[in-house]
């Protein structure tokens, strides 16, 4: 369930807590252990993302500024009376300065993120500087169903999902999310960023950065096991390793296990052998024709991708279409 944050609603920190003690543990006992990457996001995590976002080897995030920078302002077509632009994912809301700044006709934004500390502190710094927009967070999983304000529900919206955060989804996840947003009232335009297939040595340096940022960033869900479910993982026990995935087109961040060992969490015993792996983020690449037919089959219709001059990333901009007929 997502829930709304105002000044006088804020969600209880309590509320979520089952759900990571349930999705640790029923993760660990498969025989491929695997934590939800969601879960990499607490506020030290949300505070890691953000120096990764910076790194010379992290080219996404500047590229597709650079993207948005140039683009933004044509969005203005998708602009109505009243519209509201709604973020998935939203971090720091850093992008969303971009089309705030391009689109100064949009009244609302409405921030979901996961990261509740973070998203409080992102969405108070974009209130004081945009004096007259209303700013609605909403803290949740959006792969739930996202309730709007009520007098936002008919809105014409302006859905953004920056970052390539689709790329940490399954195929399958993929199709969900993007088939349950096209079941949202009144959306205009949905403006998707998402990264492109490219040399496996780019890739692998952007997820294995020579400071040692992203290590800490996959290690530190270690520690909010530690210190959220009570366990006592060794992390100099586990290093990080940043895998590429040629046959599922994506870079697969893991935890491996340096020697054997065992791990209590809740009551429940855990084994690792050496060289064992927790498997804790996908993030899949995509080329501009991958992408173009998600879109189709989950019912949109793409404008051509904008992309950088290198074709590293791209953005996409999809308009509510009708889903593509299975082939017989
Ligand atoms: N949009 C920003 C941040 C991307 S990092 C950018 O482009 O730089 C991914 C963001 O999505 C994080 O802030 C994380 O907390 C959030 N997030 C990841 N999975 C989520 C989920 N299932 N539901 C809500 N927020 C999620
Ligand atoms: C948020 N997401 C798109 C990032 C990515 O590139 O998959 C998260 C990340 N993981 C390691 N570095 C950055």
């Amino acid at each position: 369930m997502t829930i709304a944050l105002s000044p006088s609603v804020i969600a209880p920190e309590t509320g979520r807590d089952g759900d990571f003690a349930g999705s640790i543990i029923a993760g660990l006992r498969e025989p491929q252990k695997r934590i939800e990457s969601k879960w990499l996001y607490d506020a030290h995590g949300s505070h890691l993302f953000d120096r990764i976002t910076e790194l010379d080897e992290y080219y996404p995030t500047r590229t597709e500024t650079g993207i948005l920078r140039q683009r933004a302002v044509e969005l203005r077509r998708f602009i109505r009376e009243g519209t509201a632009l709604v973020e998935l994912g939203s971090g720091s809301s850093t992008k969303t300065r971009l089309l705030l700044d391009a689109l100064p006709e949009l009244e609302t934004y409405v921030p979901v993120d996961i990261s509740e500390s973070h998203l409080r502190s992102a969405a108070d710094r974009l209130s004081r500087d945009y004096r007259n927009l209303c700013v609605h967070p909403l803290v949740g999983d959006f792969t739930d169903e996202i309730v709007l304000p009520p007098q936002l529900q008919e809105a014409p919206k302006i859905l953004f999902f920056p970052g390539s955060t689709i790329g940490n989804f399954t195929v399958q996840g993929a199709t969900g999310l993007l088939t349950s947003l096209r079941g949202m009232r009144n959306v205009t335009a949905f403006v998707i960023g998402v990264d492109l297939v490219k040399s496996a040595k780019t890739l692998i340096r952007a997820y294995d950065d020579a400071e040692g940022v992203t290590a800490d960033f996959n290690l530190n869900l270690l520690t909010r096991i530690n210190r959220e479910l009570g366990a006592h993982f060794e992390l100099s026990a586990f290093h990080h390793e940043a895998r590429w995935n040629a046959g599922r087109s994506r870079i697969e961040m893991h935890l491996v296990s340096r020697c054997a060992q065992r791990a209590h969490i809740l009551g429940e015993q855990f084994l690792f052998s050496e060289a064992e792996t927790i498997h804790t983020e996908n993030s899949h690449k995509f080329t501009v024709e991958r992408f173009a037919g998600l879109a189709a089959d989950t019912g949109w219709h793409s404008d051509p991708m904008w992309t950088d001059p290198d074709g590293l990333f791209g953005v996409a901009v999809l308009t509510p279409g009708t889903p593509s007929q299975p082939a017989d």
